[in-house]
Parts: structure tokens; C-alpha cells; sequence
């Protein structure tokens, strides 16, 4: 498929099949309010893609990944606004299925008033249980199984995904592997505003003062990199000064883990590569972050 101007737009998974074209498939999904930080993943899907190839975007917010009380109703949905950014980043395809499309026989949340419990879904073992998991029990099920699905129905060779969500990043890394799915997972720089907030679709729901209260985080985790050679708790003590600092702030975790989220010792050896991970509500926003760490 060459490339278009104005994507096609596939609402059901026929429309999609019709779409789908017969070279390089690289898929970037989302669930939309697109901002630059998506931008970065199309163009990297474009460029992936080539002329010839094929660049196809999802849009669609899953009702799996939230749980009781979390924002699914106020998720932003800026539909008109993400064609757009689709448009002027070469995007050929945009499949925006409906909730029906996706989950034909209910979603299939826990408990027995669950529309569909007998639903396969992809349980994420025990990195699924860590950080965003002990604080959103359920999220990564909902998060590999859409992410399984969709994979099943664009078939791509490629899957560009941000390292904003680091963890979702090492989960979706894990399943491809463990499922033997054959795709070719390409993980992405977070793009961050020049404060270094990290792009996120829920910055929108910051007002001005917890907008600035949220540039801590991206702060925090700059002041371990810098005492990252000193090892863990001299890293750990610095990011938790610059939060504390800050009383907008409340901290959901902070950890130094291995790249690949596993227990860092608290002077690994030097050369030795680790991720800071920080979660944070700021308001009624909860926000997440990470960086590398070199020890
Ligand atoms: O990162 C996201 O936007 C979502 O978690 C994803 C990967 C599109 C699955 O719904």
C-alpha cells in the first residue's frame, strides 16, 4: 500500500481485513488524544514501514485496562484531532474498532457479574504484579489481552511502543516472546516537554499549578541519574528529596530496578544499567515516569 494523505479509516475488523496491505506491516497503538509523543511513534513507524510498507494506527480505549474507579469515562476522546495527526504523519490505516468489535461477547472483567468470565484472556505472571500492577490490579491482563487481540487482527510485522509505560513495554516484550508472535517490538525514547515532563495523554487533565508540580517527577528522576554512580540509596535519597520538596506531590512508588525490572544489590558493579521507575498522583491525575540509570 503506498502512502496516503488522508488514512483509510477501518471501524470493524472486515474493514480492516479489506485494508490491510500485502507488505511491511508497522502498527502503533494507542488509545488516542494523540500529542507529539504519538507523533514520534508514527514517524518512527513510517520510517520502519518504507514507501511501500504499511503504517497502521489503532485508536481505542480499552475498558479491560481500567479498573473500578479509575478515569475510563472522562479518558480524553479527541477523535477529529487524532485523524489529523494520523494524516500528517503518513499514516495509512487508522483502525478505530468499537467496544463490540473488540469484545463481541462482553468485556470480560473479573468477578460474577462479569458479561463474559470464560473469555481467554493472557494472564502476565509475575512482572504483571510489580509496581503499575500492585497499584492497578488487572491493568496488565487487560493491557496484553487487548494488545494480543490486535495483534491477531492488523498482523503486523512491527509494534512501535513509547518506553513512558516501561513496564507495559516489558510485559508486551515478554508476550511476544512467550507466545512465539513473531512481531518485531520496537520501543521508543519518551518525548517530554521542554521541563521534562513526560507527553502523556492525562497531562490534559492538569491545571496550571499541578502542571507545574508534575515537572518534579521528570526532576526526581534526573537527580538519581546524577547520583547513580554512588549506588542505589544515594540515587534513591536523591530523587526522594526533590518529591518531597514539592507537597503536590504524592508518591505512589519510586523504584531502581534492573533494565529489565528486576532487584537491583545496592552497589551493583560499575557499568552496571538499571531503570528508575516513579509513580505519582498529582491532584486527581495519576502520573508515571522513568529513565535509565547507569551505575
Ligand atoms: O499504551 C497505551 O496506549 C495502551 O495501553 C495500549 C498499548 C494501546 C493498549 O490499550
Amino acid at each position: 500500500m503506498t502512502t496516503a494523505t488522508v488514512p483509510a479509516l477501518a471501524r470493524s475488523r472486515s474493514e480492516l481485513r479489506d485494508l490491510r496491505g500485502t507488505g511491511r506491516v508497522v502498527f502503533v497503538p494507542t488509545m488516542g488524544a494523540l500529542h507529539e509523543g504519538h507523533a514520534s511513534l508514527l514517524r518512527i513507524a513510517r520510517e520502519r514501514a518504507g514507501a511501500d510498507g504499511t503504517v497502521v494506527l489503532s485508536i481505542f480505549v480499552n475498558p479491560l485496562q481500567f479498573g473500578p474507579g479509575e478515569d475510563l469515562d472522562r479518558y480524553p476522546r479527541t477523535f477529529d484531532a487524532d485523524l489529523a495527526v494520523a494524516a500528517a504523519e503518513g499514516v495509512d490505516v487508522v483502525f478505530a474498532p468499537t467496544v463490540a468489535q473488540m469484545y463481541p461477547d462482553g468485556v470480560p472483567h473479573e468477578g460474577p457479574d462479569s458479561a463474559a468470565t470464560e473469555a481467554v484472556t493472557v494472564q502476565p505472571g509475575p512482572l504483571g504484579d510489580l509496581l503499575e500492577g500492585a497499584s492497578r490490579p488487572g491493568h496488565f491482563r487487560g493491557v496484553l489481552t487487548v494488545v494480543a487481540k490486535l495483534f491477531g487482527l492488523v498482523r503486523p510485522d512491527v509494534a512501535v511502543f513509547g518506553e513512558k509505560d516501561y513496564q507495559q513495554l516489558a510485559l508486551i516484550r515478554r508476550m511476544t516472546s512467550d507466545l512465539c508472535l513473531g512481531i518485531e517490538i520496537v520501543g521508543a525514547e519518551t518525548d517530554r516537554e521542554p521541563d521534562g515532563l513526560a507527553r502523556s495523554s492525562r497531562n490534559r487533565y492538569l491545571d496550571d499549578e499541578e502542571r507545574r508540580q508534575a515537572a518534579t517527577l521528570s526532576r526526581a528522576l534526573r537527580a538519581a541519574q546524577e547520583r547513580a554512580s554512588y549506588g542505589v540509596p544515594a540515587a534513591r535519597w536523591a530523587a526522594m528529596g526533590v518529591i518531597k520538596a514539592e507537597p503536590g506531590v504524592e508518591l505512589d512508588y519510586l523504584a531502581l530496578t534492573t533494565t529489565d525490572l528486576g532487584e537491583l544489590p545496592d552497589y551493583p558493579e560499575p557499568g552496571t544499567e538499571g531503570r528508575i521507575l516513579v509513580a505519582a498522583r498529582v491532584g486527581t491525575t495519576r502520573l508515571i515516569d522513568n529513565l535509565p540509570l547507569q551505575f
